[in-house]
């Protein structure tokens, strides 16, 4: 039986794609992962499976595959943080898995605002309430925050204007590593109404 290989393919640009993903990608005969980064790699003629709603099928068609063929997972950003990693660990357990790192969103966001991302904390949105959200970020230190279509920067910034916050120093980063990138500056107050690209990560401090 061949390990599965999980691969992360970093914020986006095949700038940012680690060569020995690449390499693996090579190697493998079937391909999973979502459009952006099923795209990152020139598949014609290759075998792939697009992850596009539930994960449940996937799992179950890699299950059926991987006795007879190489299988690699694109996952985006670094395999350590809010990725599909946990979920395959549970499905295939870790010796089944051969894991390889890449550069997460977080990582290269902060690089952009040359600022460090060892006391930073972090949060996904993703299906989640924005509940909570003022409490975790009123203190001191770095929030970075996962956003999804719902959670928009928007939406967070009304929240924290809502809950007292207004003043709270944000980072926008879209479409980051892209030719698109934009990386906005403001407090809270100032992003009420923002609208971008739905790829996006905000980042939210106190001075
Ligand atoms: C499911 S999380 C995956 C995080 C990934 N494991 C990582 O290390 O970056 C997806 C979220 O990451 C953020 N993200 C990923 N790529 C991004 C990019 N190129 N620009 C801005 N945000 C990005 C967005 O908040 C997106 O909703």
């Amino acid at each position: 039986m061949h390990k599965i290989a999980v691969l992360a393919v970093g914020p986006g640009s095949p700038e940012y794609l680690p060569p020995a993903v690449v390499g693996k990608v090579k190697e493998c005969d079937l391909l999973v992962g979502g459009k952006r980064n099923l795209a990152l790699f020139d598949l014609q003629g290759r075998e792939k499976i697009e992850i596009k709603g539930k994960l449940d099928p996937v799992l179950a068609e890699i299950k059926r595959e991987m006795v007879n063929r190489k299988i690699g997972i694109l996952v985006s950003g670094d395999t350590g943080i809010y990725s599909i990693l946990p979920r395959l660990v549970r499905e295939f357990g870790r010796a089944a898995l051969d894991v390889y790192p890449g550069i997460s969103a977080v990582q290269y966001m902060f690089a952009r605002l040359g600022l460090c991302w060892q006391d930073a904390r972090y949060l996904s949105l993703h299906g989640r309430k924005l509940d909570g959200l003022a409490a975790e970020v009123e203190g001191e230190g770095i929030v970075a925050l996962f956003t999804d279509k719902k959670h928009s920067p928007a939406v967070v910034c009304r929240t924290l204007a809502e809950a007292g916050l207004k003043d709270k120093k944000v980072y926008i980063g879209e479409d980051l590593s892209y030719p698109t990138e934009k990386i906005s500056e403001g407090r809270a107050e100032d992003f009420t109404a923002h609208s971008g690209s739905d790829l996006n990560l905000v980042v939210i401090c106190s001075e």
